[in-house]
């Protein structure tokens, strides 16, 4: 028995030890952590049950018989983040540049179909050099299968993945249909092909960094969420984050004790909306203000500025928050923000997390570039995740809703519960320049009349009342009060019911 437990010892003692202690160091060089020292960090202190440790790849094949790691260059298991439960795989590079073998594949396989099964976050934190190359089609395979369950637990379990180190060819395509992508800035990159691989067939010269860092993906393409500093903020960031999110499709979000009252007021709201209609002001102030302890979790803050989106919580329980930001482009919607956003409204209406709209938006931005690229398309996304979603939509007008964009902002039309407006707030088909110079246009060089037009359309239009009458404001509300108002038809919609008609599935402009 004392044997046996020995040599048990030296088997856990061989697979900890991962790639050795010389790529363990080189690792570390790097400022990189290990696959272990990063589940130790995201998750609870003692709380990570390990699968799967003597696993070892079949390769024989360039003298693979002679080279297996026990664990085969991922470490997998669960375990709790604040004492809920989460899945986790954390690819190991020091075995085998991380890269993904057939059995590297079937234990993160293991643990997501488990995930599944007991409705649990699933977090992968990516280092990985992409297929194992040794292992020929099996790798693919291997990743196809993760890929099938990746669109599997989409909509049932969060999915988050952490880019720790180079993520190259299949190594991206698992991360890209998971929820959100976090990467850490100067050590992790994500592409299809490296920099070399474009160097021949493009000629073009570019650095890793420029084509996948953290920055290009948070700022440029879009492809990933947010950007950390190193690996241990990222990790403690996915901590933070996933206490927004409920476990799984099957449960409403959490509720965390608070201690700010629902009914605070904001009395500085007040004055939030500059006298002039065309002066920005910053929409994250109205959401800090709203939301508990002035805690909120942003996402994308980098990428189409022009809306805001993240989570936050009102009473207690977690909301998702899509604003329109008059500080960047004045808050127009245009292609970026419209994707931004409908994928956001699309994981809050998944999981069950009711969407607060805070809308100044003075419709789509013009140009022939929105237009050449599609706008019409992608701007359709935000109308369409708007007007699917059956979660609980509260919605509140706080200064310009012109045009279709209007309508996309979960206006009353798209079944929003409880629609807002401030008293400063224009519904109307333009601005009333704009307007006067089509409705009016023989009057265009007598300056004054266009003056008396515009005020007259001003008087008429630029408030919120003659959307009041009709009942698509459920009311006006005064700025300070607003966290109390939201907080009220948040509780009121708690009990909310609401089916789609059957389906296998929706067709959203993609
Ligand atoms: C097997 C690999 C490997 C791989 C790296 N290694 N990638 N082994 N298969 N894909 C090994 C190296 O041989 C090395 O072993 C160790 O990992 C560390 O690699 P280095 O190159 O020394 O590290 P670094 O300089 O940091 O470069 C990391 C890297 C580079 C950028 C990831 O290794 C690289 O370009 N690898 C190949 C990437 C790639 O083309 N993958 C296949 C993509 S195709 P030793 O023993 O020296 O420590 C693909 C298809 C899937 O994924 C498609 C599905 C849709």
């Amino acid at each position: 028995m004392q044997d046996i437990i020995r040599q048990l010892e030296v088997m856990r003692e061989g697979a900890r030890q991962g790639g050795g202690v010389r790529r363990i160091e080189a690792q570390h060089a790097k400022g990189k952590l290990t696959a272990r020292e990063r589940i130790e960090l995201v998750l609870d202190p003692g709380s990570f049950e390990e699968w799967d440790m003597f696993v070892e790849h079949r390769c024989n094949d360039f003298g693979m018989a002679e080279q297996k790691v026990p664990g085969d260059g991922v470490v997998t298991g669960y375990g709790t983040i604040n004492g809920r439960l989460v899945f986790v795989f954390s690819q190991d590079f020091t075995v085998f540049g991380g890269s993904l073998s057939e059995a590297h594949a079937e234990k993160i396989c293991k643990i997501m179909d488990q995930a599944l099964k007991v409705g649990a976050p699933v977090i992968g934190l990516n280092d990985s050099g992409g297929a194992r190359i040794q292992e020929g089609v099996a790798s693919l395979a291997g990743y196809a299968e993760v890929f099938q369950r990746n669109v599997l637990a989409s909509g049932v379990v969060p999915q988050i993945s952490c880019i720790m180190g180079p993520c190259a060819g299949g190594a991206v395509y698992s991360p890209a249909m998971t929820d959100f992508i976090f990467m850490v800035k100067e050590s992790s990159y994500m592409f299809v092909t490296g920099p070399d691989v474009v160097k021949t067939v493009t000629h073009e010269v570019v650095t890793a960094e420029q084509l996948g860092g953290a920055v290009t993906h948070t700022s440029k393409s879009g492809v990933a969420d947010l950007a950390f500093e190193n690996d241990v903020e990222a990790l403690l960031q996915v901590r933070r984050f996933v206490d927004f999110l409920p476990s799984s499709n099957r449960e409403q979000p959490p509720v965390r004790p608070t201690a700010d009252p629902v009914d605070r007021p904001e009395p500085s709201l007040d004055t939030l909306i500059p006298s002039n209609p065309n002066k920005p002001y910053d929409m994250k102030e109205l959401i800090h203000k709203i939301v508990d302890e002035g805690d909120f979790f942003e996402i994308q803050p980098n990428y189409a500025g022009n809306i805001v989106i993240g989570f936050g919580r009102v009473g207690g329980s977690t909301i998702g928050i899509v604003a329109n930001q008059p500080m960047v482009l004045a808050g127009c919607l245009d292609i970026d923000s419209s994707k931004k956003a409908a994928r956001f409204v699309r994981f809050c209406d998944c999981f069950n997390i009711p969407i607060v709209t805070l809308v100044d938006v003075p419709g789509f931005l013009p140009g022939t570039s929105q237009e050449l690229n599609g706008i019409i398309k992608h701007g359709a996304k935000l109308l369409y995740a708007y007007a699917e979603a059956t979660v609980p939509k509260v919605t509140l007008i706080t200064r310009k809703a012109y045009g279709g964009a209007y309508d996309v902002m979960s206006s009353k039309h798209l079944r929003g519960d409880v629609n807002y407006a401030w008293p400063t707030a224009e519904i109307a088909v333009m601005g009333p320049k704009g307007a006067v110079e089509i409705i009016f246009r023989g009057d265009i060089g007598d300056e004054k009349k266009i003056a008396e037009r515009t005020e007259e359309y001003r008087q008429k239009f630029a408030n919120p009342f003659v959307a009041g009458t009709r009942g698509f404001i459920d009311d006006v509300i005064m700025p300070r009060n607003t966290r109390r108002r939201i907080a009220k038809a948040l509780s009121m919609l708690r009990g909310k019911q609401l089916e789609n008609p059957w389906k296998k599935h929706d067709n959203i402009p993609l």
